[in-house]
């Protein structure tokens, strides 16, 4: 595909659980056909020959506004809802992400730099001499300053985006600030933080807010979210976050962290073991 070609290209990796496959079957040819039906490209499900659950589900779009068309389309939702039911969706290419000069800068470039350990808190304090033979960095690595991290083409630091999202909670009863950030199928991040007011009982957590956000601006779909806190032992949603999570988006990656390291990876599952939604209504 070149520049002046409007057919664009989605790559998802397809995690299905155990027991479900057939149902991931029949979901995947539903929404093949749907594709085509609603003319917004083709679409086709590859199994990894190694991974017997695992596939790649691969978007073939007409051009970038069939893309767009296609995710806001209820009977394509309804399907890629009943997917999120039963497998962990992983967006790898993403060919019709818009380019917003605002989002590029925030999680494209700001994401992908790291504290260089010399210039953090945490730097020598005593003066042991300059390293030698294979000790001595050279080139990129001896300059001082933020290291950029290797891009990872469809990989996003969420952790780092929650933690700048932290920054905006207004936690003025407990001080205690979560932030939060979810990733949309479509590669999108929305962010969260905990809102509290005078009521105490009104108290809003990260990752809801994340969630109604992103739900207001009409994201349906979700891979991912991660959670930060300035804690030593990781925070985990609470129980009425767990039950929107898994309302609205499945069964999620959850990712934990810290200001400094990561915490913890769960599926949103494991946190809510015998859940109650629609389906049982
Ligand atoms: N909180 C969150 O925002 N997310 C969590 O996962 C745990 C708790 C908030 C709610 C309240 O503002 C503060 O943390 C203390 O409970």
């Amino acid at each position: 595909m070149n520049d002046s070609d409007p057919r664009r290209l989605s790559v998802s990796l397809v995690d299905v659980s155990e027991g479900h496959e057939a149902e991931f079957r029949r979901l995947a040819t539903a929404f093949e056909a749907t594709l085509i039906a609603k003319n917004f490209g083709r679409a086709e499900t590859i199994r990894d020959e190694s991974l017997p659950l695992r596939f790649y589900a691969v978007r073939h779009w007409s051009n970038a506004d069939s893309a767009a068309l296609c995710h806001a389309d209820p009977d394509v939702q309804a399907i890629t809802s009943k997917i999120y039911q039963i497998a962990r969706v992983t967006h790898v290419v993403n060919g019709v992400r818009k380019v917003d000069p605002l989002r590029l800068l925030i999680d494209d470039r700001r994401a992908r730099v790291e504290a260089d350990r010399r210039t953090g808190f945490d730097r020598r304090m005593k003066d042991v001499g300059s390293p030698t033979g294979k000790e001595r960095r050279s080139g990129r690595d001896r300059r001082l300053g933020p290291r950029r991290l290797r891009d990872r083409p469809g990989e996003i630091d969420l952790i780092s985006a929650a933690r700048r999202a932290r920054e905006f909670a207004d936690a003025a009863y407990s001080k205690f600030k979560v932030g939060a950030a979810l990733e949309c199928v479509d590669g999108t991040i929305i962010t969260g933080c905990n809102i509290e007011n005078a009521t105490y009982g009104l108290t809003l957590c990260a990752e809801r807010v994340a969630m109604f956000k992103a739900l207001s601006e009409g994201h349906r779909a979700f891979t991912r979210i991660a959670i930060v806190a300035d804690t030593d032992a990781p925070t985990p949603p609470c129980g009425a976050c767990r039950q929107i999570l898994w309302e609205f988006g499945g069964n999620l990656e959850i990712q934990l962290a810290n200001l400094t390291q990561e915490k913890g990876k769960h599926q949103l599952k494991e946190l809510l073991p015998l859940p109650f939604d629609a389906r049982l209504l």
